[in-house]
């Protein structure tokens, strides 16, 4: 299970978290909702460690991680698809999957990734920047699942991408839950992806968590209020 617990961050003199608590259990999907610039991405690389907050607390399993630094969530059992996927367009799929592995022991890419991501296998020699946005996607998945996580938090990863792509990409992190018990933590826009792979939400507005619960309970009100445009 992770744990966020009271956890604020400023860039500079500007707050962007405000006392953010969270509960991730194990083995779920949740989801982080919330229009834009309302600090989504700064809660998560607040989580992964590529930010450092100045307050708050951040436990896996039980286990204290606000104090690691990124590579070190890494080897606690963080794995991280930023937003814009970040993959590194002149290096080949292979390539682009072995940087997942880096400072781990193991350098060998799980044959599991090719077997969840079919499209990886056939593109293995092919450069990065040659794959469409839903294959490149893929990869940014492959690269997180490398270090084999026990928290996957994907960053929107249905941005700019295709329905059928959408769907596998839900299909395989479903699979994951109920096969590994894998726990993920995915901020997503999109209602009908929630809907049918999230047990639980939560909202933020300005920094804040505003609303949150079980799927079920998304309403029209909710929706009105902090997420429709
Ligand atoms: N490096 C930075 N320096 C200063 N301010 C920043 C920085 N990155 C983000 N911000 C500000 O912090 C706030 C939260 O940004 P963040 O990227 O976390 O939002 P978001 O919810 O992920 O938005 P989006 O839906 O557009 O991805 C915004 O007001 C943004 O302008
Ligand atoms: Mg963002």
């Amino acid at each position: 299970m992770l744990l966020v617990e009271n956890l604020s961050f400023s860039y500079g003199e500007v707050q962007a978290l405000r006392n953010i608590s969270l509960k991730v259990p194990t083995a779920t999907i949740v989801s982080v909702m919330g229009r834009n610039g309302v600090g989504k991405t700064t809660l998560m690389k607040n989580i992964v460690g590529t930010l450092k907050s100045t307050n708050g607390s951040v436990y896996l399993d039980d286990q204290p991680i606000h104090n690691l630094m990124a590579h070190q969530r890494v080897s606690a059992g963080i794995g991280y698809v930023p937003q814009g996927r970040m993959i590194f367009p002149k290096l080949t799929v292979s390539e682009n999957l072995q940087i997942g592995l880096a400072g781990s022991r193991n350098k060998i890419i799980p044959n599991q990734i090719f077997d969840l991501f079919p499209i990886l296998k056939e593109m293995k020699g092919r450069m990065g920047g040659d794959l469409s946005g839903g294959q490149q996607q893929q990869l940014a998945i492959g690269r997180a699942l490398v270090t084999d996580p026990k928290i996957l938090i994907l960053d929107e990863p249905t941005e700019g991408i295709q329905p059928n792509i959408i769907q596998q990409i839900g299909q395989v992190l479903l699979q994951l839950v109920e096969e590994k018990g894998l726990t993920v933590l995915i901020v997503e826009q999109y209602l009908d992806f929630v809907r049918e792979f999230c047990q639980s939400f939560y909202i933020m507005n300005r920094g804040e968590i505003v609303a949150n619960g079980i799927t079920k309970d998304l309403n029209q009100q909710i929706i009105r209020e902090y997420l429709s445009v």
